[in-house]
């Protein structure tokens, strides 16, 4: 029987995905579950013909380009998002990077949702406040927030994640919404597009955000943007850290230049801004947006069918590299 290809799966995956690549792959998995380090992944890079990493594999140039003479052919990412991998440098060097798009749309959707909802109704605020057993009780003035149905969503970047919120957002809440995205679109039946990111800041009541992480979208929602914003308007980032500027947004949120924040997500994962962590109006979650069991199956398998026609001599159906 020919040898089967090596792929090292950085991270433990749900069981079912890890014996399903058992049947395909010599995998070599990763019991203790804890994140590669660069040394690590250079070796994984070097020893095996496939390398399967997650948002925690930090896979620099410098990794890329340390892991020589390289095996591996291909990296397939467990996740959509794959600004932790120098996509550059990997197409230079000739190894393909794939990513597991669509599976994970709705789940994350729902988690932006969530966070619209506990940071603009306080929800977190009161919960932490009764499980400390300091709430004093009903009253009239109690953690009062803003109702949303009628307010204004501002969708930053109109992908797959920012349409299924923008439906979620006018027909279930009832809000109006409004989108920017890098490539002009028009009206669809639930959202238009702002005139600029300027306008969108500047009349909604709410912004959530969903492009991608690139060297032009670091820090887009700045001190500037945020200024931009209402006093009462809510801040959600599900997509990457690097897309707010964490020091300016605890100084709005501080100063009540905005109202309140909802994160999944920071730039220097697992570390969250002691900033952040000190403020009460903002709702901090641990990265949990593709976090249901369903999906996080789904991405296996796809990572899975990412290598599998790689491995066939096939283009790999998400290549982005
Ligand atoms: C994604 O798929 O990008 C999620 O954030 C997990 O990495």
């Amino acid at each position: 029987m020919p040898s089967r290809p090596i792929v090292v799966v950085t991270r433990r995956l749900p069981d079912a995905v890890e014996r399903r690549l058992a049947e395909r792959f010599d995998v070599r998995l990763n019991p203790s579950d804890t994140a590669l380090d660069a040394v690590a992944l250079t070796a994984a890079l070097q020893d095996a013909d496939g390398v399967l990493c997650t948002v925690t594999d930090r896979l620099t140039a410098e990794v890329l380009r340390a892991a020589s003479p390289r095996r591996a052919r291909i990296v397939a990412n467990f996740g959509v998002g794959y600004n932790h991998v120098d996509v550059a440098t990997a197409r230079a060097l000739g190894l393909v990077v794939t990513n597991t798009p669509g599976v994970l749309t709705e789940d994350t959707a729902d988690v932006a949702l969530a966070l619209i909802l506990m940071a603009a109704r306080r929800l977190g605020e009161g919960e932490r406040q009764l499980r400390a057993g300091a709430w004093p009780g009903w009253s009239p003035t109690h953690l009062l927030g803003m109702s949303l149905g009628g307010r204004t969503l501002g969708v930053v970047g109109y992908g797959r994640i920012g349409q299924a919120l923008a439906r979620r957002a006018r027909l279930g809440l009832g809000m109006h919404v409004r989108f920017v995205t890098r490539t002009p679109r028009p009206a669809d039946d639930v959202a238009s597009p702002a005139e600029s990111l300027d306008a969108l800041l500047a009349e909604s009541d709410v912004v959530s955000v969903h492009a991608p992480a690139t060297a032009e979208t670091r820090h887009l929602i700045d001190a500037a943007a945020l200024g931009r914003m209402q006093r009462h308007a809510v801040l959600v980032n599900t997509a990457r850290g690097d897309l707010v500027d964490e020091e300016a947004l605890a100084d709005a949120l501080r100063r009540g230049t905005i109202a309140a924040a909802g994160l999944d997500v920071y730039e220097r994962e697992p570390r969250v801004p002691p900033a952040l962590v000190g403020l009460e109006n903002v709702v901090l979650l641990p990265h949990l947006g593709s976090a249901t069991d369903a999906t996080r199956q789904a991405m296996g398998d796809r990572a899975l069918a990412n290598l599998a026609a790689f491995f066939d001599g096939a283009e790999p159906p998400d290549r982005v590299a």
